[in-house]
């Protein structure tokens, strides 16, 4: 559904940073789309990218399996900017050397201009340093044939080089960091100075063409949605209603595991406020029913998953013939990064992911190509509540898994009790939005406290809030005392049930974000 003109297109050599590449591409208002090095010439060329990022990585040029992309690129007529690993390959390809460095530069290092021009338009030379950020092992030794350097750092003489001709420029520190001072007027001076791309990536253009994209190919077919009362499948159904209107439907399963209130404001704003189609299925005890005395955290999964798909599949086949299933893939999950991400199911995450198989239906994803806060933004541009936007992440199964051990209503009723205290006190200290997820977690062992002149043995709630950026990573959130105070004192006073609060202070890893 790629209907921008100009885009950067970035090759992915299997850096740490070649999203935020993007990301800090996307702020620009140009579209950019990261690809595997291993992309072919062809798909290059039929892509016709204004131009071309090779980015950092890992290896080294002269690994025997260092990755390498087609040296036909630089035959394109397309400018291309090499960062660290990709300035490496770039010498290497077109003649140069690189060799391991007798002194490595990882972390902050000065920059010192000798060529004004180009990438580093507007800066100063002549003794001026500028902070930049290097994470590099190996250096540029002899630049290429007709190449000559614009920077250079205490230990890197060639921090930065360019072609005297063709618009081929090579940098040996990361622009993409916030420690790279410069970062962002080296990108820029990329995009608009050498490529000339000119800013009309913006959500008012990206909903412009989206929804004559989603018109042009649904025609007058039925189009189904489940909706979660999270941000992606939100924005998904507001983008299509506003595209195709009364053809789409949406379904939500109330499957008993929801936060107190969690799902109801959205609902009600898409049933009331925006009269989309909303089938609201109340399926509490079809799921704890099934999740009676399961232990098993995989097995709870299973069955909150399977269930979903089940009650979803009957409720769409009353529908009669619909075709397309849309769905709130966002760009992160389709990216086919280089970068290794860990093979083993840790836990296996049950959504609608089964559904398009299931039901073959054809999948219709217009948040493919964006970044979550690029959704959020989305959101608030089609007129989505500040609360449905800003909502932090909650899982599919639910409190489901974060109840240890079995499920049951009075349990459910325990946790729901504390979260709203987790995130009424969050959100009025202002930390609901700084933090990734927060919430509280059942453990259903007993301890011992005292209220009031009696002795208490009763349930413990762990709090968790973690800081991230994508989920894979989290450290724990380093919440104030009188905050963690005030939680405590409010749960252990206002929920029957818990006589103990404790905080969380594991990282991801070891530890995940959820408790099961
Ligand atoms: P973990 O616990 O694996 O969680 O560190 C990472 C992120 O994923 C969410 N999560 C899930 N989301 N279905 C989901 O849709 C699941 O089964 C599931 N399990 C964990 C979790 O809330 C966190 O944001």
């Amino acid at each position: 559904m790629t209907t921008q003109q100009e885009k950067i297109l970035i090759l992915d050599f299997g850096s740490q940073t070649t999203q935020l590449i993007a990301r800090r591409i996307r702020e620009q208002k140009v579209y950019c789309e990261i690809h595997p090095y291993t992309m072919e010439l062809e798909k290059i060329r039929d892509m016709a990218p204004m131009g071309i990022i090779m980015s950092g990585g890992p290896a080294s040029v002269y690994d025997k399996d260092a990755p390498i992309s087609d040296k036909g690129i630089f035959g394109l007529d397309i400018p291309v900017l090499g960062i660290c690993y990709g300035a490496q390959l770039m010498t290497s390809q077109l003649g140069g050397r690189v060799e391991r460095a007798e002194k490595r530069e990882f972390g902050k290092a000065e920059l010192e201009i000798v060529y004004r021009g180009g990438v580093f338009a507007g800066m100063e030379s002549g003794g001026h340093r500028y902070q930049v950020w290097m994470s590099h092992g190996d250096r540029i030794e002899n630049i290429p044939p007709d190449f000559t350097v614009s920077a250079r750092s205490e230990h890197s003489p060639y921090a930065a080089i360019r072609h005297t001709k063709k618009p081929f420029v090579g940098v040996q520190f990361h622009p993409e960091v916030a420690h790279t001072l410069i970062g962002t007027d080296v990108l820029r001076n990329f995009i608009f100075g050498i490529c000339n791309c000119k800013p009309t990536w913006t959500m008012h253009s990206f909903i412009e063409t989206t929804v004559e994209a989603i018109q042009a190919r649904v025609g007058e077919k039925q189009v189904i949605c489940a909706l979660s009362g999270g941000v992606d499948s939100s924005v998904t159904a507001a983008l299509v209603h506003r595209a195709i209107g009364d053809q789409l439907t949406c379904i939500y399963v109330n499957n008993g595991l929801m936060r107190t209130g969690e799902s109801e404001s959205i609902l009600q704003f898409f049933k009331e406020k925006s009269r989309l189609n909303v089938i609201d299925v109340n399926a509490e005890n079809y799921f704890l029913e099934r999740l009676a005395g399961v232990i098993d955290p995989e097995k709870k999964r299973k069955i909150i998953g399977h269930g979903f798909i089940n009650i979803f599949e009957q409720e769409a086949g009353k529908l009669g013939d619909v075709k397309y299933l849309a769905q709130g893939t966002l760009y992160p999950d389709v990216i086919e990064s280089v970068s290794f991400r860990g093979g083993a199911v840790i836990k296996s995450h049950h959504n609608v992911g089964g559904l398009p198989e299931v039901m073959k239906l054809d999948l219709i994803e217009p948040l493919r190509e964006l970044f979550k806060d690029e959704v959020r933004e989305l959101g608030l541009e089609l007129g989505l509540p500040e609360e449905a936007v800003f909502r932090q992440p909650f899982p599919g199964p639910g409190l489901g898994i974060r109840i240890m051990g079995e499920i049951n209503g009075e349990r459910l009723q325990v946790l729901r009790q504390a979260d709203v205290i987790v995130l009424e006190e969050m959100k009025s200290a202002g930390y609901y939005r700084k933090v990734w997820q927060s919430f509280a977690v059942l453990l259903p062992i007993q301890t011992v406290g005292v209220m009031g002149d009696e002795r208490t043995y009763e349930n413990v709630i762990a709090l968790r809030s973690v800081n991230s950026v994508d989920a894979m990573t989290a450290d724990w959130s380093k919440l104030p005392y009188d905050l963690l105070g005030r939680i405590s004192n409010r749960i252990i006073n206002e929920v029957r049930g818990v006589n103990r609060v404790v905080f969380d202070i594991s990282s991801k890893p070891p530890s995940t974000i959820e408790w099961e």
